[in-house]
């Protein structure tokens, strides 16, 4: 089932991905969540930790598999994925230590591949990702998965596009080069996919992933393949579905 919901702005967008979220976490007792990081999910964090403070939401059953980490970064970077959880959800709610998972972008150069494979099996030793949240880049990629990537993949070490690391680095020395990303097959693999969009800079990349051919040149476009996603977008990041 495709759905495509139109939201007003960012903040309306973000209410409903997080009451889709907390829906999930309400009725199901072993939610297994995957987790985007970015702009784009930030204030949904905010919702979910207010509907936690007001005691409507508990997420001690619940367990996290965020989609990646930077390679190599320290966890207490300022631009980390780790500290981005840490600060968005992790501190702010009570998700055990051991139910939340993120790449590590500290493993040793030798034991990524390996790292790479456990993360594989802690996922399936859950019974897999019931709802995978995702963003989308200006390109269309999901995770890190970047233009060109083969859609057998599972997670895995990854180079990034020097587009992406001059957007999400700009002006600050020594950005790395790579990234730990759960992949194509990985993301594929969910019961549920949620996609979220906002800003008028996603619009070309939200009409070629649902309008345009399913390519590896627009990772995002492959999610046409699968039965059961739901797409929240703003106005400016649906301008190009809307009108016409
Ligand atoms: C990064 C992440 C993606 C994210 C995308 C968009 O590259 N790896 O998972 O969806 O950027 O980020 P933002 O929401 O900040 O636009």
């Amino acid at each position: 089932m495709k759905r495509v919901e139109v939201k007003d702005n960012y903040e309306e967008l973000s209410r409903y991905a997080a009451r889709f979220v907390a829906k999930k976490i309400i009725t199901n007792d072993e939610v297994v969540l995957g987790l985007p990081t970015g702009e784009t999910p930030a204030k949904a964090y905010d919702f979910l930790v207010e509907y936690h403070q007001e005691d409507l939401l508990d997420f001690s059953h619940v367990t996290t598999f965020n989609l990646d980490e930077y390679f190599p970064i320290k966890k207490e970077n300022e631009k980390s994925f780790y500290r981005y959880m840490k600060e968005e959800l992790y501190d702010r709610v009570n998700l055990p230590d051991q139910r939340r998972h993120i790449p590590d972008g500290t493993t040793p150069r030798t034991e990524v591949e390996r790292h790479c494979r456990d993360y594989e099996r802690k996922i399936s030793e859950t019974g897999g990702i019931d709802l995978q949240v995702l963003g989308i880049g200006e390109n269309g990629h999901i995770g890190f998965n970047e233009p060109g990537t083969e859609l057998d993949t599972e997670t895995n070490l990854v180079r990034l596009n020097r587009e992406t690391v001059k957007e999400k680095f700009e002006g600050l020395s020594d950005p790395p080069a790579h990234a730990i990303t759960m992949g194509i097959k990985t993301i594929m693999q969910s019961d549920e996919i949620l996609l979220l969009a906002s800003g008028k800079r996603k619009a070309e990349a939200v009409e070629r992933t649902l309008r345009g051919p399913v390519t590896r040149d627009c990772p995002a476009s492959v999610l046409q393949l699968h039965p059961n996603v739901t797409y929240i977008v703003d106005k400016e990041a649906g301008a190009k579905i809307i009108k016409e």
